[in-house]
């Protein structure tokens, strides 16, 4: 048996005596476990104590993770080397959050002097747009920005500007990333084209969805500002001359290149529609965020690792404990749409069945990951979290102090984040629950003393920032970026590619053609009924 083998046969085996041992018990089993499994990482604090693993435990999923190599594939990342190979590519997001004047290569090539001169060409764009030196067609300065993209080209810049914008902005910034008409429509609704920026973002400049959407705001602004509404337009795409020839004067094109993986891309020139509504500083703050989350992760010891320990609590359940759901709750409304960002990150990385050389994984990859903002979500799926058939481990998060508002409910908002994570580990006893039912007609104690039971033992990890600053948002997405390359590396699967988004894609096109009237294609029964059914 090979080291990895021998190592993740011993996490698997350690992790059954988690199964029916009270996490709470821990606590007083080992007075060193708050000191072991809390820690400061840059922007954040961190506590996995409330996870089901003991302190031999996290020695044995730390071997796991020196077994499988984690450091050294963290190497290969920062160095730019081959870490996607089913594509030939590096995946050098890292490079983009650089400190100015860095000399990092991917496969080789110099890239840092061409990000610098990005990262300035966003700033004086954002400045300019932002001071009124840079007006519309009609000299009307910019009110207003409508960001188009999908995905990875959508998701991030989404977060961000929720995470960060001004309760009133100056700018108004609104995106829309479906093909269905009405998110186009509800994008433009109110909005005057003469005061309005077009941003265009898609790594492949031929996503469907985008492109579509993206013909649409162009029709906008012509039918308002005749062809010179074309200089309302901005792109940002790895293929710039599709953008131009689609008409987007050249100068408003930004680059990336193909190293950049479209979820891991709101680092790079993606991220332009925020730099210019939060402005440039903000910009550079993240990035500098996520900076000091890399040092972190490339210098700190695998035990005292943010990434690393939370990639391995998450291995304990996941694999450890046979866990394929979990939950992401931010206490924190400005980070409502996290757990829609990490759905990407986490599910498009990680969930594949085969490993990179082709064979098929023998466990299980990337869990459904689901959630929203508390304490919304007390009142919708906490029931099931508390007393569901299934255990869901969830990251909590909360941030000390609210940007806005009124402290009285900060303080309630908080409260609730740490009680649920004490109410999910401790529980309450039907001993309890009876005590406090005595005086019950006993057949009504016998009825209800189960129901109102909570085993507890169900895990969370907690994440807390102090404020929610560029900075710390950008540290919080880079941990959870380098939380899923360790569980990428584990599980021996390539994290940065998406094979399994192709097949739908191709199928719709010929689809669209049958609805359209062309030839019928070969389809299973029920497909060609709804496509019979549908036909325009
Ligand atoms: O959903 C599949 C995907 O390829 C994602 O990986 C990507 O983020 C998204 O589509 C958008 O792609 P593009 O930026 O090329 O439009």
């Amino acid at each position: 048996m090979s080291d990895l083998a021998a190592a993740w046969t011993k996490l698997e085996t350690a992790a059954q005596g988690a199964r029916d041992r009270p996490i709470a018990s821990l606590f007083d089993a080992e007075p060193d476990r708050l000191a072991r499994l809390t820690l400061e990482a840059p922007e954040l604090f961190l506590d996995l104590s409330k996870q089901p693993w003991s302190s031999a435990d996290l020695d044995i999923a730390l071997d796991l993770a020196r077994a499988g190599g984690v450091e050294a594939a963290r190497g290969r990342l920062f160095a730019g080397e081959v870490v996607n190979p089913s594509e030939d590519r590096a995946a050098l997001h890292t490079a983009l959050r650089a400190a100015k004047g860095a000399d990092l290569k991917a496969k080789g090539e110099p890239v840092s002097a061409e990000i610098d001169a990005t990262r300035a060409a966003i700033a004086a764009l954002a400045g300019a747009v932002r001071s009124g030196a840079k007006r519309g067609a009609t000299g009307q300065t910019f009110r207003a920005i409508v960001h188009i993209g999908i995905g990875g080209s959508d998701f991030g810049p989404r977060l961000v500007w929720e995470a960060l914008r001004p309760v009133d902005p100056p700018i108004e910034l609104r995106f829309a990333a479906n093909v269905d008409p009405t998110d186009m429509a509800w994008a433009l609704a109110g909005l005057d084209p003469a005061e309005t920026l077009v941003v265009v973002v898609s790594k492949t400049f031929t996503t469907q969805e985008t492109i579509t959407n993206a013909q649409v705001a162009r029709a906008w602004l012509r039918a308002a500002l005749g062809q010179a509404g074309d200089a309302h337009l901005l792109a940002v795409s790895a293929a710039p001359d599709v953008a131009q020839a689609f008409g987007v004067p050249a100068d408003q094109v930004f680059g990336f290149r193909d190293w950049v993986g479209g979820r891991y891309s709101v680092w790079s020139a993606v991220g332009l529609s925020c730099a210019i509504a939060l402005g440039a500083e903000v910009f550079e703050d993240f990035l500098a965020g996520g900076r000091a989350m890399d040092e972190h992760f490339l210098r700190a010891p695998l035990a005292r690792n943010a990434p690393v320990l939370l990639a391995l609590a998450h291995i304990y359940n996941r694999n450890g404990l046979g866990r394929p759901i979990r939950a992401v709750v931010p206490y924190a409304q400005r980070l409502r749409l996290l757990p829609n960002f990490l759905q990407q990150l986490e599910m498009e990385s990680n969930g594949k069945q085969t490993d990179s050389h082709g064979a098929p994984v023998t466990r299980g990859t990337a869990a459904t990951v689901f959630g929203d903002a508390g304490t919304n979500v007390q009142h919708a799926f906490f029931q099931l979290m508390h007393q569901g058939t299934d255990i869901i481990p969830v990251d909590i998060l909360a941030v000390a102090h609210a940007a806005e508002g009124e402290p009285a409910s900060q303080a309630k908002l908080l409260a609730n984040a740490i009680a649920q994570a004490e109410a999910l580990m401790v529980g309450k006893s039907q001993a309890a629950v009876r005590a406090e039912l005595a005086g019950q007609p006993q057949a009504l104690i016998d009825e209800l003393a189960p129901q109102k039971t909570f085993h507890g033992n169900r895990p969370s990890s907690f994440i807390l920032l102090e404020r929610l600053t560029p900075r710390a948002l950008g540290a919080l997405i880079a941990l959870y970026e380098h939380k899923t390359f360790v569980e990428g590396v584990l599980w021996g699967i390539n994290s940065f590619d998406q094979w399994g988004v192709e097949l739908g894609k191709t199928l719709a096109v010929a689809i669209l053609s049958e609805l359209e009237g062309g030839a019928a294609g070969v389809h299973d029964p029920s497909t060609t009924s709804l496509v019979t059914r549908l036909k325009v």
